[in-house]
């Protein structure tokens, strides 16, 4: 919708020290300049921003991006809002925006975001010339207010009611959109049909998809949108747009079940719940919450449902873990949800049991007793056993410690015994210090592997993965390995994007701890993906050049023996001009070595 060109033109034309300095204070820092984060709590400055490379990044929660990001994570705009408010202030017009979009909509027809911005203001034109879906909403507690800030509507009865909004009702972009759905005779309809409309809107503020609750009884009882190119439902989060604020001030976000628990909490106040779209916690939830704030607290009904639940989100929160977060589970009696008890007993008792929500470490180690005897050897050295692989994913190294010496104490053992037992020594040192931008650093990028630096950038930006062949990374070293473990995933799924994802992924294999003592290492260098992508791109001569290194000096040693081939010499008559076309930099010639 606007051209890369427009875009890039902009970035070079603003100054990023000066839009986030309307909105923080700024402190001269070296050649940078740092703030106290603005998209997590701290006391001592970790945000930084570079005017050299025109980017923001927090060293504490690893927010980064450049001038549009933080325009869009800051004051909660749009793309295409942070774009226009930059572009006004650097007095910039968008010439091609609107020819553009005019033009693109023949080539490729309608926009996806367009068609569910069009379909959103329909269905809440819909709801206010509803009474009886006025009513269900005013039944549930809801005011007219709240019903807008989430921007609920309604789709009436019928089965194609958006042909009045879309008169080019067969468009294939309508069913890519998954608001109609076509029978095998290719007649279509709408999906919706007499349901209370909840959009769901995108970091962006972009509607990029529905669910759909019957009013009354009926099977389903939400009905959502397909996965769409717009939607996938384990990345979102329901709410979290219209949360960002309040999770700000709360400095917590909690996530639920429901839309209508999402709903109902914020029409009595607590506004900082979010809602997982009918799909359990994934690591990219956890990932994209924690980037915005520094707690996150679970809620679970208090039945066996709830409670599998909560421990498959422990399990996949382990590996997001950091020593300045904190993850707290809560327990809702049995029977009710977030929207029913918000209602029956009021918003200070709501906030009772969210201060009261069990941390991580409690809950964890809770769960592990009572899954033994500990009266007994055998029950406390299960407890060891079990806890083993809980604790190996952890990624944060002082809960992980606080977690290795209670276990030890359960299970009536030394610190060391336990450690051993759980396979989990770290090569880093003290506990914290990975955390600060360690003095060490310099003199272990000397001597760092080009395997460990891959998988720096790798983690950073999994797409370069898949540019990685087998034959251009050597050695059997784990580095080695697990770099071309990481290729053939990626290769194969080219939709991971994410170190949580890869680290998850691989978890309970050889390379969890070696991606993990990366991950850390990551949280202090603060790699963007582009600087990663550069980096890598940089490395791949040095790693072509020392393969070949290694061919020849084989062929060297074998002609000393005595045993070349004529294709052996052509072999090496290629590899040598093949160096040198390698070592040589523009314009020098420098001698082979
Ligand atoms: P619940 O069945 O717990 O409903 O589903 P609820 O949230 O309490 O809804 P109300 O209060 O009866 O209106 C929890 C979530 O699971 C998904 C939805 O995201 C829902 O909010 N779900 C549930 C579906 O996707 N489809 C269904 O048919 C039911
Ligand atoms: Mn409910």
């Amino acid at each position: 919708m606007i051209s890369d060109s427009f875009k890039r033109d902009l970035l070079n034309r603003v100054d990023i020290v000066d839009i986030i300095q309307r909105h923080l204070q700024l402190k001269k820092a070296g050649a940078n300049y740092s703030a106290c984060c603005p998209f997590h709590n701290e006391k001592s400055p970790s945000f930084t921003v570079s005017p050299t490379k025109q980017f923001y990044h927090c060293f504490g929660c690893g927010a980064h991006g450049d001038a549009i990001g933080f325009l869009m994570e800051y004051s909660g705009l749009g793309y295409i809002e942070a774009i226009k408010e930059l572009a006004a202030g650097a007095g910039m017009t968008m010439p091609e925006f609107e020819p553009r979009f005019g033009k693109k909509k023949e080539e490729s027809g309608p926009d996806l975001y367009d068609i569910m911005r069009r379909a959103t203001q329909y269905y809440r034109d819909q709801l206010k010339a509803s009474p009886h879906a006025i009513e269900y909403l005013k039944r549930r507690g809801l005011s007219g207010q709240i019903a807008a800030h989430f921007g609920i509507g309604y789709a009436p009865d019928g089965w194609q009611n958006l042909q009045a909004v879309f008169p080019d009702y067969g468009d294939k972009s309508l069913k890519e959109a998954g608001l109609v759905i076509e029978n095998d005779a290719g007649k279509r309809y709408d999906r919706f049909r007499d349901r209370i409309m909840f959009p769901i809107v995108n970091q962006r503020g972009f509607v990029i998809g529905f669910g759909g609750r019957v009013i009354g009884a009926g099977e389903p009882k939400y009905l959502n949108s397909p996965e769409t190119p717009l939607f996938e439902k384990g990345r979102e989060l329901y709410g979290l747009p219209q949360a960002r604020q309040a999770i700000r001030d709360a400095g917590r976000v909690l996530v639920v079940e429901g839309y209508m628990d999402v709903v109902a909490l914020a029409q009595h106040g607590v506004g900082y719940a979010v809602a997982t779209l009918g799909t359990a916690t994934t690591p990219v939830h956890v990932q994209k919450l924690l980037r915005q704030t520094d707690e996150i607290v679970f809620s679970f009904d208090g039945d066996t449902a709830g409670r599998k639940a909560a421990w498959h989100a422990l399990e996949l929160s382990l590996p997001a873990t950091l020593d300045n977060k904190a993850m707290r589970f809560l327990f809702l009696p049995e029977g009710e949800d977030p929207d029913s008890y918000v209602r029956a007993k009021g918003t200070a008792a709501f906030e009772e049991l969210v201060a009261r929500a069990e941390p991580l470490s409690a809950y964890l180690l809770a769960q592990l007793r009572a899954r033994v005897d500990t009266n007994t050897a055998e029950g406390r050295s299960r407890l060891v056993h079990e806890a083993k692989p809980l604790l190996k994913s952890v990624a944060a190294p002082g809960l992980q410690l606080q977690l290795l010496k209670q276990v030890a104490d359960i299970a009536g053992m030394s610190q060391e015994e336990a450690e051993r037992l759980c396979e989990l020594r770290r090569s880093a040192p003290a506990p914290g210090a990975w955390q600060r931008p360690a003095p060490t650093k310099v003199a272990r990028a000397a001597v760092k592997s080009f395997e460990l630096s891959l998988l720096e950038y790798v983690l950073t930006k999994p797409a370069l993965a898949a540019e990685l062949s087998g034959d251009i990374i050597r050695g059997g070293n784990l580095e080695a390995k697990a770099l071309l473990a990481l290729c053939e995933y990626v290769s194969a799924n080219p939709d991971v994007d994410s170190e949580v994802m890869l680290i998850d992924h691989f978890r309970g294999s050889p390379y969890e701890t070696l991606l993990k003592q990366v991950r850390s290492e990551l949280m202090v260098l603060g790699l963007t993906p582009e600087q990663a992508e550069g980096a890598f791109r940089d490395a791949l001569p040095g790693l072509e050049r020392r393969r070949i290194h290694e061919q020849l000096n084989e062929l060297q040693r074998r002609n000393k023996a005595g045993a070349l081939s004529p294709a052996d010499i052509e072999m090496m008559n290629a590899l040598t001009k093949r160096l040198a076309a390698l070592d040589r930099p523009p314009g020098a010639n420098r001698p082979v070595v």
